[in-house]
């Protein structure tokens, strides 16, 4: 782990704190983006995230030297980092629906978007962004996910939240002696069911089967209906 310093960047309003953190030429490990509300909040493969001030939006930029694991991981140890800084503060019950979001009570109450900058070839760095559905407040979510959403319930500290959100991926990204994987699987959603995957490196192809758990590399294992067992790098569950 690290000793770098969070310094945090707070502004009421931005588009995306993922676009700003990746834009600023003036930032440190651990630099911390936050926003009490975003007007172009950014979600996996090209979608909006719904961001109004009920909620926490936050990047915290990354410099790859001081990343310990494989950077494949980072999104896996992000969800495990929120799961913890949530624990720490009484919530209780969060599970990771593979890969990136984060569920209490079978509802999304959390997404990650890790994205990376290159330079001359190399990355130069990665960003990861969460949003958290805090508190309701006067804001229904929007239709298309109103029965697939939730709000957490927290009323605390927004930015002291999310230094200790920074901590916990500095801990578990930045440091030998964290095993991602193994931890991923404990709280991993759906272990057992039955599920369909849209397999994102085999042309969006829907694979169903029963769910066993990430492997070393936290793919997704998934029994398929004809008995065999399918890995995939890449999709997502439902
Ligand atoms: C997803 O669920 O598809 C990922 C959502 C990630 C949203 C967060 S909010 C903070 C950061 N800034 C963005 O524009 N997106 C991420």
């Amino acid at each position: 782990m690290t000793n770098d310093k969070i310094s945090v960047l707070h502004f009421p309003v931005l588009d995306s704190t993922n676009r700003f953190a990746l834009e600023i030429k003036d930032f440190s490990h651990l630099t911390t983006v936050v926003a009490d509300r975003q007007t172009a909040g950014r979600g996996r493969m090209g979608r909006s995230f719904f961001s109004p001030e009920s909620g926490l939006y936050m990047s915290v930029i990354l410099q790859p030297e001081k990343i310990k694991c494989p950077l494949s991981l980072c999104t896996p140890g992000a969800a495990l980092a929120v799961r913890q800084a949530l624990e720490n503060e009484g919530i209780r019950g969060i599970k990771i629906k593979w890969v990136n979001d984060l569920l209490l009570n079978g509802k999304k109450v959390c997404g990650i978007l890790t994205q990376s900058q290159t330079e001359n070839g190399k990355i130069s760095k990665i960003v990861i962004g969460i949003g958290i559905n805090l508190c309701k407040g006067e804001y229904d979510f929007p239709e298309d996910i109103k029965d697939r959403a939730d709000w957490i319930g927290f009323h605390g500290d927004k930015l002291n939240l999310a230094k200790n959100i920074a901590a916990e991926l500095n801990r578990y990204i930045c440091s030998d002696n964290s095993d991602i994987c193994t931890e991923y699987n404990s709280y991993l959603a759906y272990i057992g069911e039955s599920t369909t995957v849209t397999d994102y490196a085999d042309n969006n192809r829907k694979v169903s089967g029963t769910v066993l758990g990430a492997d070393e590399n936290c793919f997704l294992k998934i029994k398929t209906e004809d008995g065999n067992e399918r890995l995939i790098s890449s999709g997502e569950i439902g």
